[in-house]
């Protein structure tokens, strides 16, 4: 039964990851980190600068193949990292696991639901700021909000026991009972904002600030506003210009994340962004050629 205290492993120990690790930990629970070159018994220190504040923790890890069972996973890696991940831990899987699925990006939901058929399956989004400044040190850069709920609802769905405690580690959670319309304005802001940024190498501010850049958002904004009211989120395409606005002022500093991507010499999550949205139009027979440029030059110039 998982009705007890959770035992979290977490698996992606980027900056969320290891930011929701210190605050699970701080908070009581116990957290394990799954790393490729994990070995069951040993610790890794983390160390987290939240203003003034560092904390220092060491953590129990374990590589996929580790010994014992798992029966809350907090699954923070790249979207294009998130399968192959979990399917590198599935025997350890208990058969009622609970599954969090926290990374950025549309389309690998559908894929774990599907090959996790009897586990319990969420996904969620957050907007807490984080900065990875080397492995196993981490910045908080800003609060924000993490809303958390089923990756596909069934009737009589309740919210799940382990959410009190997580509420109580992670500041501003909030249990979702129709995750998707915040899955789908995340989505739909960094379809506007990631790639132009990344392609440009600017800020976020910057396509705001510089005119040839602010001329390409209402264009860019409006295939995407297509999408979603076609998926039936109207609402979230009425509010689009208003929220791609807010976030790139409240951002306006922020390197995206596709442009950190970029200059790290990473894989971008152009799959699960624009190419999902992409994946979307295509079911509706809506073209959005300026999101297709995009993708597009993103996929031509990415490693
Ligand atoms: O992916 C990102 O970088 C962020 O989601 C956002 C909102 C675009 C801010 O940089």
């Amino acid at each position: 039964m998982n009705t007890g205290q959770a035992h979290w492993h977490i698996l992606g120990a980027g900056a969320i990851g290891s930011l929701f690790a210190d605050a699970l930990s701080t908070d009581g629970r116990e957290v394990s980190l799954i790393l490729r070159d994990g070995v069951r018994g040993e610790t890794r220190a983390q160390v987290v600068e939240r203003g003034d504040l560092v904390s220092e923790k060491h953590f129990k890890t374990t590589g996929p193949r580790g010994h014992t069972g798992i029966s809350h996973l907090l699954v923070t890696t790249k979207a294009y990292d998130v399968c192959a991940a979990i399917d590198s831990v599935i025997q350890r899987l208990n058969p009622d696991c609970h599954v969090v699925l926290l990374s950025n990006g549309m389309g690998f939901q559908e894929q774990v639901l599907a090959s996790l058929p009897s586990m319990n399956i969420y996904c969620g989004t957050t907007t807490e700021g984080a900065h990875l400044l080397a492995a196993g040190h981490v910045r908080h850069a800003g609060s924000g909000e993490t809303r958390i709920g089923f990756a596909a609802r069934t009737a009589g769905d309740t919210r799940p026991v382990w959410f009190d405690q997580w509420e109580s580690a992670i500041d501003n959670s909030v249990w979702d009972s129709d995750v998707q319309p915040a899955l789908w304005t995340k989505l739909a802001v960094n379809c506007v904002i990631n790639p132009l940024t990344a392609l440009n190498r600017c800020h976020n501010g910057e396509l705001e600030a510089r005119k040839s850049l602010a001329n390409q958002v209402p264009p860019l904004r409006d295939e995407v506003a297509a999408v979603c009211r076609a998926q039936g989120h109207a609402e979230i395409a009425e509010a689009l210009p208003r929220i791609t606005a807010a976030v790139i002022q409240a951002t306006s500093g922020n390197r995206s994340s596709m442009l950190q991507d970029m200059d790290a010499g990473r894989p971008t999550e152009i799959d699960y962004i624009t190419g999902y949205l992409l994946e979307i139009a295509d079911q509706h027979s809506i073209d959005i050629p300026l999101n297709r440029a995009l993708f597009e030059a993103i996929k031509s110039r990415a490693h």
